[in-house]
Order: C-alpha cells, then structure tokens, then sequence
C-alpha cells in the first residue's frame, strides 16, 4: 500500500488535456479510439501540498500579472543545493514560459542564422525544430548503442564540435527518449569538448528530479567555474510534479554578459509574466514536495520493472528494454519485430490502439522504436502492454 495513492485512475478529459482530449488525438494521430501513454506529462495527481496550495490561492479571486518574489527563487536553489549538491546564485535565475521558449531564446542570443548547432539523436524533436526553424544548421552526433545502453561517441562529438561554425550544443540530460542519466565524467569530457572548441552548451535538464534507484543527477554547471560560465541550465518543476499546464521554466544563466543578451531576446520576443498559479505551485512543490516525489519515483520504477517484465516474458528478447536510469520514459525497441518505421506505427495505432511517441520523430535513429510514458497508474500501464502484445500475436 502506498502512502499517495498512484493507482488511483482519474479521468482527464473534462479538462483538455492533451495527452487525452479526443481533438488533440484525433489531430496527432488520425485516431482518438486509442489508449495514451505519449506526450510527457503524468496521469498522477500532483503532490497534496501543491493541490492545497493552488486551491487557496484560487479563492483569492484575483489572477492579475504576477512578480516571481524573491522567496520562489530562493525554494529552487535549496532544492537544488538539497537534491543536487549545487550552489547556485539567485541572479542567475531567469524564468520563462518553458523549456523549449528558453532553448529558441537562448539560441537567438548566443548563435547567429547559419551557425551550427550539435544535437545527440534520437532526442526530443523540438530540438531540431527550434535549430531549424531558426535557420541554424542541424549538427547530429548520434548516440551509439552498446549493448543496448546508450553512450557517447566522444571522437565524433569533438570532430563536429571543432568545425568553426558550430556555436551550440542542446544536451538532454536527463536524456529523452533514451533514458540515460550521464555521469561527471561523461559531461565533463563533453563540457571540455565544448570549452575548447568555444561552442555554448544549453544543458536542459528538465527531466533532472526523475532519477531511478542508483543514479545520481549532475547539474552541468556543477561541474566546475568555467563549465558554468560557458552555459544555461534549464530546469523546471513541470515533469517532475505533473505541472506542465502551468508554464513555468528555471533558466540559469551564469555569465553576465550572455545573461544581458538573452534578456534582451526575451523582451524583444516573449516578455510574458508568470502564470498566477505557477509560483505557488512551484514553491508548495520545492517546500514540501519531496516526500511525494520520492513515493513517485518509486512507482515509477516499479512500472518499469513491471513493463521490462512483460516485455521480457511475451517477447523474449525480440523487443529490447533500454535500460531507464532517468525521465519516465520508456524507450522500447521493436526492430525484430517490425523495423519498417510506418508499419509500426499503423500497427501501434491500428492493432494495438496505442498512442505512443514513435522512435522515427526522435530522428531517423528511432527507427523501429517507440517511446512509452510510464508516469500512469499500473493498471493503465498494463493494459497499454497487454493490447501491444495482442497486436503481435
Ligand atoms: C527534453 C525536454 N525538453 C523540454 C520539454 C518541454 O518543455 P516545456 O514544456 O517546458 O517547453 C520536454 C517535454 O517533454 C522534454 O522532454
């Protein structure tokens, strides 16, 4: 029996929810007749602490333009400093509207149209939209698999990051899809990588509080004075406490003078205000959050245990379980049984009525794989594998 009660199934739908709204699906998939388990939020009610707060802050009535005070900023760094061992300092903090708006600023004021920017595929698409988009260049140094882990291939790295054009690198670390939490001395190398070659790190760490049994989180900036100086970490409490719908990111940017610049390309191309709701949200979540969070963790761990499992007993190693040190994101690969990337997908949609994000939006890397999201009670969790099963026999 848990203490919060995760197996606890709520409907999402009165709400338009993405993940479940029949438009939204009916939209990304063709098909709304289908089982969710895609976009990156949970289907875990949200930390009580954070409930109780939000709901008295409603009674107020009055949802006017909002200051980030002083105190918010200060719950964020005793989080980080508890949870990750890093000092940090309150002028670095910067908020926007999330994650993705933070990397397409951050890339307006540190590169310029028709520099370089690196990537590591399969990773999260908005990446290379926002590179693109943007009209930079796409750099991908794919991440190699070995033994179904995941690692870097630093000779690669380095060969790209040395070209002169090459401004930026965009890190998930966590990294989404693949599940890897890098180690110091993975980031190190990459850190001095970057160093040398004076290309900007942009660590987005969004998924940096979901950390399975054995890892440890390393924030970039951590690692040392002039790793800090040459990034931006960009953190939020969205994945890890179910807030995504509030739009509320952690920007840290050490360096005075990038700092300037990207504030300028906030004024100039976002310049919004908190939501209302997302600083006492936020602040309930760092303050007292942690318990939650943990007894989260824990479930969601055993959902991977529960999921490798299955995988394991119905397919017997022709679908293959990357290993999940991070994110809630399981990252499944079906190559044996269906590598034709389109087929899979008609089949998942199709057969299995399963809405997952498939491997190839991840880049063509994915190929043959598909990414389940596990934060969702077990039973849920359960009917997604059983109905995949069924669609392969
Ligand atoms: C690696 C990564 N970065 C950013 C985001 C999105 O962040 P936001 O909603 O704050 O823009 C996600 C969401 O899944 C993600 O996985």
């Amino acid at each position: 029996m848990e203490a919060f009660d995760f197996d606890h199934f709520e409907s999402r739908l009165s709400w338009s929810q993405m993940k479940w709204d029949p438009a939204q699906l009916q939209e990304s998939f063709g098909t709304s007749d289908v089982l969710p388990a895609w976009v990156a939020d949970m289907d875990l009610k949200t930390a009580p602490a954070i409930r109780e707060a939000v709901i008295e802050a409603a009674r107020n009535g009055m949802y006017g333009y909002t200051r980030l005070s002083e105190d918010v900023i200060r719950s964020y760094l005793d989080w980080q400093k508890r949870r990750n061992r890093w000092t940090a300092s309150p002028d670095w903090f910067r908020f926007t509207p999330g994650v993705v708006a933070a990397i397409n600023l951050l890339l307006l004021s540190e590169t310029e149209e028709g520099d370089e920017v690196l990537i590591q595929r399969p990773v999260y698409y908005p990446f290379s939209m926002s590179v693109e988009l943007q009209n930079r260049v796409v750099v991908n140094s794919p991440l190699r698999q070995k033994d179904g882990r995941y690692e870097i291939d630093f000779g690669d790295f380095e060969k790209k990051a040395s070209s002169p054009k090459c401004r930026a690198f965009i890190m998930s670390n966590p990294h989404n899809p693949v599940g890897r939490v890098f180690t110091g001395e993975e980031l190190r190398r990459l850190g001095e990588i970057c160093l040398r070659h004076n290309v900007f790190v942009i660590a987005d760490e969004i998924h940096s509080d979901l950390i399975l049994p054995g890892g440890r989180h390393v924030v970039f900036a951590s690692l040392g004075d002039d790793f800090a100086q040459n990034c931006a970490v960009c953190h939020a409490p969205s994945k890890t406490f179910n807030l995504a719908g509030l739009s509320f990111s952690c920007i840290m940017i050490p360096d005075a003078v990038r700092r300037d610049r990207f504030d300028k390309a906030f004024t100039r191309y976002c310049r919004a205000h908190p939501n209302f709701f997302a600083p006492v949200a936020a602040k309930a979540a760092w303050d007292s959050g942690e318990e939650w969070l943990e007894a989260c963790l824990a479930y969601i761990y055993q959902n991977y245990l529960y999921a490798r499992d299955f995988a394991e007993n119905t397919w017997r190693g022709k679908v293959r379980v990357t290993p999940l040190e991070g994110t809630y994101l399981l990252w499944l690969d079906f190559n044996r049984l269906e590598p034709d990337p389109k087929k899979l997908e008609d089949i998942m949609l199709h057969k299995a009525r399963v809405a997952l994000d498939e491997g190839y939006i991840f880049g063509p890397e994915g190929n043959g794989f598909v990414r389940v999201n596990l934060a969702a009670p077990r039973a849920l969790i359960g009917k997604i594998m059983r109905q995949i099963a069924a669609a392969f026999q």
